[in-house]
């Protein structure tokens, strides 16, 4: 069959690693892809939003399967517009609804969600330009430190966690009146902070059935031991110490079961990735954000992990066939490092020759903000440039391969964060 990813970050890249491993992949195109999809697929220059664009590719194309990896195209309605043209509602498309991906698209649509459904969650009341001086009360009274969340997307900076009432209410204002996040902070979801060790879990639903991927744990912060401004992502582990028995039981019963049935309840189409991020919150899980997709980096330890064939999930996905499937995980650690441009997540150049990535054997690198120059050279395009995956019997052996694998790349003001896995490890010691 003919499949076309949607993206072109590091998390795309491992897609097209792992699909054209498929026996049923025949042609694999990337839109808008990167460097490293085009030494596996077919880049094709074509925007994830053009939604026009990508409906003519697929059917001069034959393409058989979509596969949406970012929220942008997910909130956009990208799986309503397919299903809406009778030429493209029988392609399968690996992605959610546009009213199941609001579950990342507004947070106070997902809190809501929660609450109706019971999935564990902070407490948290949303707040709007009108409802500011409430808003302005409610903070006063709220225990420090104040959680507040743009309600829409904001590139993963739409979170500030206020340690004093003033800097919150400072904040507040700026959100709600001064549009610090824009159209996305006009209403602005106040919570509880809830104190623990965060965990991602993945789970691939067609709607009915589901089934739960492996965990990871990523590393948000630009610095060392988690300080600075927040990222993308620098780093990711996989597995997670503690995900296993008791806790991901609870995962399971408390959160992934009631939040299946509460799509199905709602009646929201949801064929696709549900990421939850979690908190253990001294073993219990707590909810802190659903994104609608799978996560980049998390995305390059959890597939390397997968040891079936992910066309098979992913057709089951898109088919409503999933309780059919089943899948295998693979035991070994593994283990991702983001290779960043100076200056990122703030301004930074593009356009540097990174050398030495054909000279790393004992790791898997993944493109992520890449492309190749006119004269063949491969060359930064982005803020995170590559995600070097290592495997391993243990998450120490793994992070060895990612760090080895790094030390063989280089180019003008890289940087990379030293500690990644460092508190999964002394979590197992
Ligand atoms: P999000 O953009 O929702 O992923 O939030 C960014 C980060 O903020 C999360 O990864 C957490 O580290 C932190 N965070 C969000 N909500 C809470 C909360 N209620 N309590 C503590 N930390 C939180
Ligand atoms: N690494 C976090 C995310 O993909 O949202």
């Amino acid at each position: 069959m003919n499949i076309l990813i949607l993206g072109s970050g590091g998390r795309e890249h491992a897609f097209s690693w792992k699909i054209a491993q498929s026996p049923q992949c025949d042609k694999l195109y990337i839109a808008p892809g990167n460097a490293g999809t085009a030494a596996i697929g077919e880049n094709v220059n074509i925007g994830v939003n053009d939604f026009d664009a990508i409906g003519d590719f697929v059917k001069n194309n034959q393409v058989d399967l979509v596969i949406v990896g970012p929220e942008d195209p997910l909130v956009n309605g990208i799986s309503d517009y397919f299903n809406a043209d009778p030429t493209l509602s029988n392609i399968g498309l690996v992605g959610p609804s546009k009213a199941g991906a609001e579950l990342e698209g507004s947070k106070d649509f997902s809190k809501k969600f929660m609450e109706r459904h019971n999935v564990p969650t902070a407490r948290s009341m949303t707040f709007t330009r009108e409802t500011l001086e409430e808003g302005l009360n409610y903070v006063s009274s709220h225990p420090t430190p104040v959680v507040l969340k743009a309600d829409g997307l904001a590139a993963g900076k739409g979170v500030i966690i206020a340690e004093t009432h003033e800097h919150a209410r400072e904040t507040l204002k700026e959100m709600l009146v001064d549009a610090k996040f824009g159209e996305a902070s006009s209403r602005v979801v106040i919570e509880q902070f809830l104190e623990g060790i965060e965990l991602s879990v993945f789970v691939l639903t067609d709607g009915e059935s589901y089934k739960i991927l492996p965990e990871a744990k990523d590393y948000k912060r630009i610095g060392e031991q988690d300080k600075g401004l927040n990222t993308g992502g620098m780093g990711a582990v996989s597995p997670v110490v503690f995900a296993k028995g008791d806790f991901m039981e609870k995962v399971e019963e408390r959160v992934v079961k009631p939040t299946v049935d509460g799509l199905k309840k709602d009646n929201i189409d949801y064929k696709g990735f549900i990421f939850i991020g979690l908190m253990n919150v001294g073993g219990d899980p707590y909810v802190i954000e659903y994104n609608v997709r799978m996560g980049d980096p998390e995305t390059q330890v959890v597939l390397p992990r997968i040891k079936s064939d992910l066309v098979d999930l992913l057709k089951a996905t898109a088919e409503g066939k999933l309780s059919t499937t089943d899948f295998e995980v693979d035991a070994e650690a593994a283990t991702t490092v983001v290779m960043v441009a100076g200056g990122y997540p703030e301004a930074y150049e593009k356009g540097h020759p990174i050398e030495g990535i054909d000279t790393v054997s004992g790791a898997t690198v993944f493109h992520a903000g890449t492309k190749l120059s006119e004269s063949g050279e491969v060359v930064t395009n982005g803020g995170r440039v590559l995600a070097i995956t290592g495997r391993g019997v243990s998450v120490a052996k793994a992070l060895e391969n990612s760090y080895n694998g790094i030390a063989n790349i280089s180019w003008q003001d890289v940087y990379h964060r030293r500690d990644i896995g460092q508190d999964i490890l002394q979590l197992i010691d």
